[in-house]
């Protein structure tokens, strides 16, 4: 399979926060920040496989500041590394008030995806083209990650 560079399978959401997904102080549930992160992160993992993926794990998801109604939301998903059929991909969840144009950094967490194929078994991926030393060093950490993770999964 020809490898592909990460910026072929990037993803950027942009949404407006409704009334109907935030609690009586207008804050935004974490449930549904999290799920616009599954939504990007598995959009570019299937942008890059062209398969359907199902998530097989997500990390510790931080809620570092409050993201409130009327905020617009901005998710960014990328591939930061590639296995047989597993794909990581980071997430970066920004708020801004659109009033004041104050920008937040809200959270960072990675996703992981498994490919499927037509019986929904595990199917192999094109491997990632690493174009720059940062994506070179997000590769490095992500295997260490991903490692970890496996090493969790024995016990
Ligand atoms: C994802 C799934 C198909 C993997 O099945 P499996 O029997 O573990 O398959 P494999 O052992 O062949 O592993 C497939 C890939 O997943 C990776 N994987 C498995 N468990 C993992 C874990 N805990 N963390 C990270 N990656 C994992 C493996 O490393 C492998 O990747 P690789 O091919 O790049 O090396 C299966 O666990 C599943 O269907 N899970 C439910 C998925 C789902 O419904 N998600 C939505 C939840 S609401």
């Amino acid at each position: 399979m020809q490898p592909k560079p990460a910026r072929a399978s990037r993803i950027t959401l942009s949404l407006l926060m409704p009334p109907a997904e935030a609690n009586l102080l207008g804050n935004v549930h974490g449930g549904y920040i999290m799920r616009l992160m599954d939504e990007a992160g598995a959009s570019a993992a299937m942008r890059h496989s062209r398969r359907p993926v199902v998530t097989v794990a997500v990390d510790q998801v931080l809620f570092k500041e409050p993201i409130h109604v009327g905020d617009l939301v901005t998710v960014e998903a990328n591939l930061t590394y590639v296995g047989r059929t597993s794909i990581e991909t980071r997430i970066e969840v920004s708020a801004q008030n659109l009033l004041t144009g104050e920008t937040t950094h809200t959270n960072t967490a990675y996703f992981v995806y498994v490919a499927l194929d037509e019986k929904g078994h595990p199917t192999p991926v094109p491997p990632l083209l690493l174009e720059t030393d940062e994506e070179r060093a997000q590769w490095e950490a992500a295997k260490a990650r991903q490692a970890y993770r496996l090493s969790q999964r024995q016990k």
